[in-house]
This record gives structure tokens, sequence and C-alpha cells, in this order.
């Protein structure tokens, strides 16, 4: 977790670069964030919002002509100041800020200490400057400190350091997302990109062992053996102005309503409606698997379920599982099975860490991604991108939908001898549209306004729309702080029923008019028979939204695309039950949005 930045050549406006550009990250973590600066070193840091910390820098006005930032995600040790980054050695000559675990620190701080040193706070990040002094001390130049420091380190890190008069900025990627900015005359380091977008787009996406000197002169990166290395700028397509918030009150707001265009982007050119054929480029040359094992978290494990009852249907042996769980437990699997990451990050620790099991166990690894070049895609055999384009809330609405309509194309794409796919493109080509058509008049705030005050609120569906329930029971917990649970419809009866009063009201997905379809009207029923309101999401093809206290319309269309829409009214009253609670909503309490550490 944690967001790190960096900038040099700058000048006068180094602090403002800094802050602004924590500002875009403080998706990352939000506990505390800090800043350094040279040539004379001086550090600024503070528990709390990025606000606290631009409060310490009004006050003192510090000067520099390049620095460091960071905004934390705490893992060692609570968040407060002493264990705000940047972190520095005992003489305040070194200063280093870190996003990652250090796991061997508990050792080389027993050994520093051994020696005498003196640690002033609770982080693994705290042996690198310590580390880097020690190097000093023995009288090794500055970039040859940082090396050997780095060389010590076993785990995950971004890191970027500075050391008093040397103006320089080093850092080293192991393990934890770190770009460089390219500007005219200056360098951006940071943990994404939206910290510098505003100044460049021009952007080097470091890989794993890299390291980077950046000074006056411009930037170098050094490989393993810290030899310069030829590395690809790419110019990243968005604009400042889409990390921006562009009128919306909050950013999750903005990302749902820019649903329509991400699910455009993810399904533009990869389908040909005429033949009836889709064709994901990237995975061309997988045959069919035996079978398909999905790892995900949260979210993207709600995905994972969809994607799996999808290719089952298909007649592929399909499971879900929860990354945290596959990765220290994992499931028997054969040659033959391909096992996808969903991640939208790229970057979350427990899907890293089952995918690497399943690499190393030699069957064919996947990545369902919305982030080009991260850890993810890179080490996976294969890496679908799913374009949704940056998502800068915590919880994850765009790229949750664009990640279902990711899981079609796979499986079709990984399926041999589909029938007709026509109808099936349709209405995936078709959903920007009935999304908007949702956003331009869903009912979803004013079930706010009748139920807003609830005890507690359930989700239910059944087979596809089981994911929908748990993604609508997530989002609203997770934004809104209230009770919420989502359950396959026909488990309510087997416990989940005790809790169902008039004080909960039961949000029952609905679709099509199937078998499914017709056992949840009874569970519907259930409830409504303990007095718990109904609020019915639906297209209108069963008879749930006679029955239904309340409606969420949806507009027709698919089994496989009703789930996508499904959701989007759920998202809506997610947002709006947080909105008119108050919370803050893209930064909720304890979580972030990139879970780099298991
Ligand atoms: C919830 C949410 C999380 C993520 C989860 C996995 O709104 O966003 O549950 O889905 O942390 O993240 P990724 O998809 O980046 O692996």
């Amino acid at each position: 977790m944690c967001g790190i930045v960096g900038c040099i050549g700058r000048g006068d406006d180094t602090v403002n670069v800094l802050i602004d550009g924590l500002r875009s990250l403080e998706y990352r973590g939000y506990d505390s964030a800090g800043i350094a600066l040279g040539p004379t070193l001086t550090v600024l840091r503070k528990a709390g919002e990025l606000d606290a910390l631009a409060e310490v820098v009004d006050a003192n006005e510090p000067t520099g002509t390049y620095g460091i930032g960071h905004t934390r995600w705490s893992t060692h040790g609570p968040p407060n100041d002493r264990n705000a980054h940047p972190h520095t050695d005992e003489n305040g000559r070194v200063a280093v800020v870190h996003n990652g675990i250090i796991e061997n620190y508990a050792e080389i701080k027993s050994e520093l200490e051994a020696e005498g040193v003196t640690f002033s706070s609770d982080t693994d990040t705290e042996v690198v400057p310590h580390l880097i002094a020690r190097e000093l001390a023995d009288g090794v130049d500055a970039e040859t400190a940082f090396h050997q420091a780095v060389d010590r380190l076993d785990g995950s890190y971004a890191i970027a350091a500075i050391i008093d008069s040397t103006e320089t900025i080093f850092a080293a990627r192991q393990g934890s997302p770190l770009v460089i900015g390219v500007g005219d005359n200056c360098t951006y380091l940071a943990s994404d990109v939206p910290a510098f977008i505003e100044h460049t787009r021009d952007v080097i996406f470091l890989e794993d062992g890299q390291r980077v000197r950046a000074d006056a002169e411009g930037y170098t990166v050094l490989d393993d053996n810290r030899e310069p290395v030829e590395v690809d700028i790419e110019t990243v397509s968005y604009t400042a102005e889409e990390t921006g918030k562009s009128g919306y009150d909050h950013y999750m707001l903005k990302e749902i309503h820019e649903q329509p265009t991400a699910l455009r982007q993810c399904f533009s050119g990869r389908a040909d409606a005429l033949d009836g054929t889709i064709t994901l480029e990237e995975v061309g040359e997988i045959p069919q698997p035996d079978a398909v094992q999905f790892v995900a978290c949260g979210t993207s494990y709600h995905a994972a379920l969809y994607g799996a009852a999808t290719l089952r249907e298909m007649g592929i042996p399909a499971e879900a599982y929860l990354a945290s769980e596959y990765a220290l437990s994992p499931p028997p699997l054969s040659l033959g099975t391909l096992v996808v990451g969903i991640t939208q990050s790229g970057e979350t620790a427990d899907t890293l860490a089952a995918l690497r099991d399943a690499k190393s166990r030699g069957v064919t690894t996947l990545a369902l991604t919305n982030t080009v070049n991260s850890t993810a895609a890179r080490e996976c055999d294969h890496a679908v991108y799913i374009r949704a384009g940056p998502e800068i809330g915590v919880a994850a609405t765009k790229t949750f939908s664009s990640q279902l309509v990711g899981c079609n194309l796979l499986a079709e794409e990984l399926v041999e001898g589909q029938l007709d796919l026509r109808p099936l493109i349709e209405s995936l080509r078709n959903l920007p549209d009935d999304v908007q058509s949702i956003l331009d008049s869903s009912a979803a705030e004013a079930i706010v306004e009748e139920y807003g005050d609830s005890d507690a609120y359930f989700f239910i569906g059944r087979g596809k729309n089981v994911a929908v329930a748990l993604e609508g029971a997530l989002k609203c917990k997770e934004i809104s702080y209230e009770h919420a649970e989502g359950f396959p419809a026909g488990e309510l009866k087997h416990g989940p029923l005790a809790l169902v009063t008039p004080d909960t009201p039961v949000f029952a997905v609905v679709t099509g008019d199937d078998k499914r379809a017709q056992k949840t009207l009874g569970n519907i029923k259930e409830v409504q028979a303990r007095g718990a309101p109904v609020i019915a999401v639906t297209d209108g093809e069963s008879d749930a939204a006679e029955i239904a206290d309340e409606t969420l319309e949806i507009p027709e269309t698919t089994e496989r695309a009703a789930p996508v829409l499904a959701n989007v009214q759920l998202q809506l009253f997610s947002y709006h039950l947080a909105d008119a609670l108050g919370r803050p909503i893209d930064k909720p309490r304890n979580l972030a949005k990139s879970v780099t550490v298991e």
C-alpha cells in the first residue's frame, strides 16, 4: 500500500508538485503523509489526511529544489506522526519513502541496534535510511550507499531516497509499482501515473529489480547489475482532465457515470457483429483449457464468480477462489488448467501470490486487469486488459462492470465451437446505452429516501446474480458503513432468514424468467412474510416487479449482460445511501485502493 512521489528539475515549484502528486495518490492510503526536500534536507510529515500535511507545509514554508513524498496506509506501526514517512537516519542526512513490506526488517533492525543505532518509529521502512547512513559512514559514495542498502532488503518495495547535498533522487523497484514521468528538463517518480499526469504523459513503467538515478541531467535506469539499461518511453492515453472529478462530487459517482465509455472501450475491436465472432488477440494461442481456476479478491472475486459460472454453462469446469485462500491452500490442478487472476490494479498481493503459486506448478496463467504493465500483467503468461481507464475511488465500480464484460470476451475466446454469438455480441454492444438509460432514470435515490435509516440491507440472487448480490452488499457496507449482506437466494432459509425483519430491506436481483427467477420469486415471498420490504432489481421479464414493494428497473437484455445492469442500480443505491449519511465516499475508513500486502 502507500503512494510515493518524487520530482527533480522543478526548482521552486517542487513543494507544490509533490503535494499535488500526493493528492492524486491518496487513494493508495491516507493515514499520514510527508515530504522531504533537498539539497538541505528538510522533512515535514504529519498523521492524518493530506490536508494535515498541507497545513504544516503552509506554516513552515519549506524550500527545496527536488524532493520525495509519501502517503501512507499503515502496515507496521499505527498511523501517527512518528510512523509517517519520510524516515530519516539519526543525523538527518538521508530521507526515504517506501511502499511495500521489508520482510527481513526485524533482522536488520536488531543488527543496527546492536551497533548503537536508535530507531524513532515502529516501521519496517526505517531500516533503509539507517542502512544507507551506515554505508556513508564507511566512506562510500551516495549512490553506492543506496544500492548496498537496497541489496540487503527482502520483500516488496518501491523506494525513493534523497541524501543531503547530492542533488539526486535514488529509487528502486521490487514488487511494488514505480513509474518515471519524463518531463522537459525534469523527472518525476511515482507509484502511479496520476501523480504527475498534469505535467507529463510520457512515462516509463519500471520492471522489478530496476533502479533509478534522477538528477539535473535527467534520469538513468539501472538493471540488477547496476548497469544502465535502455527503456521504452510510453505515452499514456488519458489526460489530467480524466483523472480529476470533472464536476462530480465524488470520484465514485464520476466513475459510475463513466461506465458507458468504459464498457465501450472494453468491447471495442474485439467482436464482429456480422460474423458473430469474438477475438481477443492477446490470448490467440491458448488452446481450450480442460478447466479454469479464477483467483481474485473482493469485488474482483465477485467478477470471478460470474466468470466461473459463465464458463461452467459453456461446459468448461471452472471455479472461483479467493486468492488469499488459494495462495496458502492451493487446490489440485492438472496441467491443462488455465489459472486466471482478475485484478483491476494488477498489484494485489494476495492475487499475485496465488498466480505465482499456480505458475510454479507449471500451468498457464492469465491476468484480466485494468492496469497495463502491472505486476500481474507482466508476470502472467497472458494479459487481457479491460480498458476501463483510471479508477480513483477506492470502491471499484467501472472496473467491475468491465471485468464482467472481460469475462465474457475471455470465455468466448477460450471455448471452441460456440454457437451463434450474435445475440450476445448485440447485448454487449448495447450495454453502454443500457447503462446510460439507468444512469438517466434510476430510482435508487428515492429508495434511499424511503429506506435509508434501516437496520441492515440484504441482497439476494441466483446463478450469475449471486455475484451481483454479493457485490451489492460489499459496496453498500464498504462506503456506507451500514450492515449489509449478500446471499445466494436459496440459502436464506438455511440461516440468514433469522436476520430478516421489517427493518431490513431485501434487494432481490431477478433477471430473465427462467427457473432461477421463479425460485427467487418464492424467496421474495418468504422475506415479505417476515415483514421485510423487497426492492426488485429486475428487467420485468418475470413477475418480480409485481410482487415486490419497490422496483429498480433495468432494460431487457441477455442473461449474460443483465448482471452488469443490475449491478449499476445497486452501485447507485450504495452511493446515494453513503452520500445521505455523509460518509467519505472516495476514501472509506481503513481501506485503500491497491492492497499490496498479504
Ligand atoms: C471493493 C474493492 C476491492 C478490490 C480488491 C481487489 O470496492 O475495490 O474489494 O476489488 O481489493 O483489488 P484488485 O481488483 O485491484 O485486485
